[in-house]
């Protein structure tokens, strides 16, 4: 008879002997929150007298976001930035936001166009949408720039799809790359606007959820930026979104990630001699838009220190 075979036993060797826990294995640390944070649920549900009904509609969502399998993203809603020191009000460098889910990696790395060491994401011939000029820099939180840094940004369309989705035609790679920085951290690239958009597929329980929050069901436009630089405190990576001010959805981002230190301005540029410069001859105008990235970097001796 084969092990596979054996009959399978979840019953204790005795189940009269004494239960004896292995010390090795205690966790104080994890005893002491679990409490701390039982605690603090049951004073809410005291507080608020959460019913039964209420309690059940909660893990309704919770089976929704399983099946989704977005559960780890509703409770990063929460409370990733509570263990993120950059989401602090009195932090002096950019916040950072999630990743997300429309991130593909493997994008090659663009070559500049024209003079400048500008980039142009790539796009289609007609591209749809209002085109855009970013420049910033990318920096520590002590001014010092983060020379030939690794930017990679990627974006929806302007129908709100990102590409790659296999949900519409866009050509793989569309608004989506990598470039580097000048040697004084310096970047510009030009793309087009993104809109607010929706997540396909949420289901109707958390677009009710988030009517109740008042939260919108668009996410406010955005570009999504990681940034690589050996300098980097956070193994060498950063990750944000860039906003815009006045956007509707600014304020009622379901996804809560967007906050107003991420909005920049767009300034609305029309002389000729500009669009020519950038190869938009066919357009009216422009918007540009600058976006600095300012980074917590390892403290100086802390690579190859010996
Ligand atoms: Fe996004």
């Amino acid at each position: 008879m084969s092990n596979s075979e054996q009959p399978l036993i979840l019953r204790p060797a005795d189940p009269d002997a004494p239960f004896v826990r292995d010390e090795n294995k205690l966790n104080p640390r994890l005893m002491e929150v679990r409490t701390a944070l039982v605690e603090a649920v049951a004073a809410v549900f005291r507080e608020k007298k959460i019913t039964r009904e209420e309690y059940e509609h909660f893990r309704d969502v919770l089976r929704a976001l399983q099946e989704l399998k977005a559960a780890e993203g509703f409770f990063d809603i929460w409370l990733d930035q509570m263990t993120d020191e950059t989401t602090a009000e009195e932090w002096e460098g950019t916040s950072t936001n999630p990743e997300g889910p429309f991130y593909v990696p493997g994008m090659p790395l663009l070559e500049p166009v024209g003079p400048g060491a500008s980039y142009v994401l790539p796009m289609r011939p007609a591209e749809p949408g209002r085109p855009l000029l970013v420049e910033g820099q990318v920096r520590s939180l002590d001014g010092t720039a983060l020379a030939w840094a690794e930017v990679e940004t990627w974006q929806c369309a302007d129908t709100g799809v990102y590409s790659m989705l296999g949900m519409d035609d866009q050509p793989d790679g569309n608004l989506r790359g990598r470039f580097r920085t000048d040697g004084d951290g310096r970047f510009e690239f030009r793309t087009i606007k993104p809109v607010p958009y929706m997540s396909p597929g949420i289901p109707q329980i958390m677009l009710d959820l988030w009517d109740g929050l008042g939260k919108a069901h668009y996410r406010p436009g955005h570009l999504h930026f990681k940034v690589r630089h050996e300098d980097i405190a956070d193994n060498g990576r950063f990750m944000t979104q860039m906003y815009f001010e006045g956007d509707p959805y600014l304020v009622a981002d379901p996804g809560e990630n967007a906050r107003s230190s991420l909005a920049v301005s767009t300034r609305r540029r029309a002389d000729p001699a500009d669009l020519a410069a950038r190869g938009l001859e066919g357009h009216s105008f422009f918007l540009s838009a600058h976006f600095d990235m300012v980074i917590a970097t390892m403290p100086a001796g802390a690579v190859g220190a010996e």
